[in-house]
């Protein structure tokens, strides 16, 4: 038996209508935005976006999408920058959006958790939890677009992963629709609970490969009463790493955020916001934001100021500024979130997401940016992000008079060699999706292959869930 999805029936959107209503299925022209990417780097088409409004529609909506021949591109916010969510066979695929799946079901203050459906936006459910005095300690730049079903099929990162870890750890328990229309409830508040494998975290980072995720139970934490943010000038990445290393050991655990910005973050974040305040001169080689946060006794403006008097002191940091509202916090956090705005407004750019053991880091960055300007001199590297998990964005923004393809192309292979070298990963937290796939393929030693393929074929022999994101099935695969 063939393990491909049959082809699609003779008027497949009319066929989907028929069995789903009409409510539930989208065409024509306003399925545009939900075929293309954050940057408008990609604009695709699909046979019609399915809206389901409960997990038993999103249950009839994939046996109708098999019924009717076609494969299912499940979609979130649409922030994913890897292609994850952008359908690439239009002829054989629906998008099924989660977006009308957004009700917080309930929050568990005595239990610190919440069970929220997978449409939920990042920052309503944060915005909600706040009220209660808890906290969802995700935080991503595109937390006003992406959905809490994103979140957890990309396993996202973000600015807080060195204290509270990445979304997988956040996850108490798991609502899938399975491709054949069976609901699998993995649901728990449970913190502890060992019987056998661990089944919700198959879903976690499959980038819907394996089915639906309808809904989460996830871990919360005290809403932090006191916040201490800073931006700090310093005169190389090294020294970054090292002020790093220093406030792990003197802030305690308190430490919730260390990113690591280039002096041109903030020409960056004004071309996206032209009213943003300048923090502070950013002339300085090298910059890193640092956030502290803690509740109840311990006085966390206090500690930013002792940390930061001694390593003045010591010369490392050579000028700071600490906010002194809420607002003045927010504003230097637009400074680094902004990049990316600034970034998609220059045009077509390479975008990385690397990793690397953090005491190669330094190193790392000043070889590759080393070699990427003297085989493109006229291009230039912002590099910036999670210095704290080893994890930077090493991206390369093309000279707008050469051949852009030519450029993206040559800082890649310069970027993936030196990778290599340094046994780092070419996604961090981003993912695969369809934009990482050949390189993601190219690495893959065959006994890993077989596992995720067996994996995949098991839990949908009709390879109807997101084809042609993360590795090509062989069936599916060119031939
Ligand atoms: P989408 O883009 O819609 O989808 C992502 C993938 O998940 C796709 O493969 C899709 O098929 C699948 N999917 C979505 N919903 C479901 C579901 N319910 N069930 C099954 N599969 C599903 N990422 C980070 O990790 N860290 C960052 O710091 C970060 N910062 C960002 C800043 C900006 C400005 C932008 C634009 C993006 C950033 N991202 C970051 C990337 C992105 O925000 C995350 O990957 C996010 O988790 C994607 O969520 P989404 O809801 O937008 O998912
Ligand atoms: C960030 C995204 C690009 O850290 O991951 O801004
Ligand atoms: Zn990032």
């Amino acid at each position: 038996m063939s393990a491909r999805i049959p082809t699609p029936t003779p008027q497949p959107s009319q066929h989907l209508r028929e069995l789903l209503g009409a409510d539930l299925v989208l065409t024509g022209p306003e399925i545009a935005p939900y075929c293309s990417d954050w940057h408008g780097d990609v604009q695709s088409d699909a046979v019609a976006v399915l809206r389901p409004r409960s997990t038993e529609q999103v249950a009839a909506c994939l046996i109708a999408a098999r019924e009717t021949g076609l494969a299912v591109v499940p979609q979130g916010g649409r922030s994913g920058l890897v292609l994850g969510a952008v359908p690439d066979a239009p002829a054989q695929q629906v998008v099924l959006t989660l977006e009308r799946m957004n009700t917080i079901r309930r929050i568990d203050p005595d239990d610190f958790s919440v069970e929220a459906e997978a449409g939920v936006i990042l920052q309503t459910l944060k915005d909600r939890l706040a009220e209660e005095g808890l906290f969802f300690p995700l935080s991503l730049g595109a937390q006003g677009n992406c959905q809490i079903g994103g979140n957890l099929s990309t396993n996202a990162g973000g600015l807080n992963v060195l204290r509270y870890g990445m979304t997988r750890d956040l996850v108490l328990g798991l609502e899938v629709v399975l491709p054949d229309g069976r609901i699998l409830d993995l649901r728990s508040r449970l913190r502890k609970d060992n019987r056998g494998i661990d089944l919700k975290q198959l879903f976690i980072g499959a980038e819907g490969t394996l089915g639906v995720i309808t809904a989460a139970t996830l871990k919360l934490f005290p809403q932090p009463e006191q916040v201490a943010t800073a931006l700090l000038a310093l005169d190389r990445l090294e020294d970054v790493i090292t002020l790093y290393r220093r406030a792990r050991r003197q802030c305690c655990d308190l430490m919730s955020a260390f990113e690591f910005l280039p002096p041109l973050a903030f020409t960056l974040a004004r071309e996206a916001s032209p009213d943003l305040p300048a923090p502070m001169a950013m002339d300085a080689p090298a910059y890193a934001l640092i956030e502290l946060s803690g509740s109840g006794l311990v006085d966390i403006n206090a500690l930013m100021e002792q940390f930061l008097s001694v390593v003045m002191q010591d010369g490392l940091v050579r000028d700071g500024v600490v906010a002194q509202s809420h607002s003045q916090a927010r504003s230097l956090w637009m400074v680094r979130e902004g990049m990316n705005a600034g970034q998609a407004r220059r045009g077509r750019h390479l975008r990385t997401d690397l990793s690397v053991p953090l005491s190669a880091l330094a190193e790392f960055v000043a070889r590759t940016e080393a070699a990427i300007r003297q085989a493109l001199p006229g291009a230039i590297c912002v590099t910036y992000g999670h210095v704290g998990d080893g994890n930077v964005h090493l991206n390369v923004l093309p000279a707008p008079d050469g051949d852009i393809d030519m450029q993206l192309k040559t800082a890649k292979t310069i970027i993936h060699e030196i990778l290599a070298r340094f046994e780092g990963s070419i996604s961090a937290e981003h993912g695969i999706g369809r934009l990482k796939r050949a390189d993601f393929e190219a690495e893959l030693p065959p006994l890993r292959r077989e596992m995720l393929e067996t994996l995949r074929r098991a839990i949908d022999p009709g390879l109807m869930m997101n084809p042609g994101c993360q590795f090509r099935m062989r069936d599916d695969a060119p031939k």
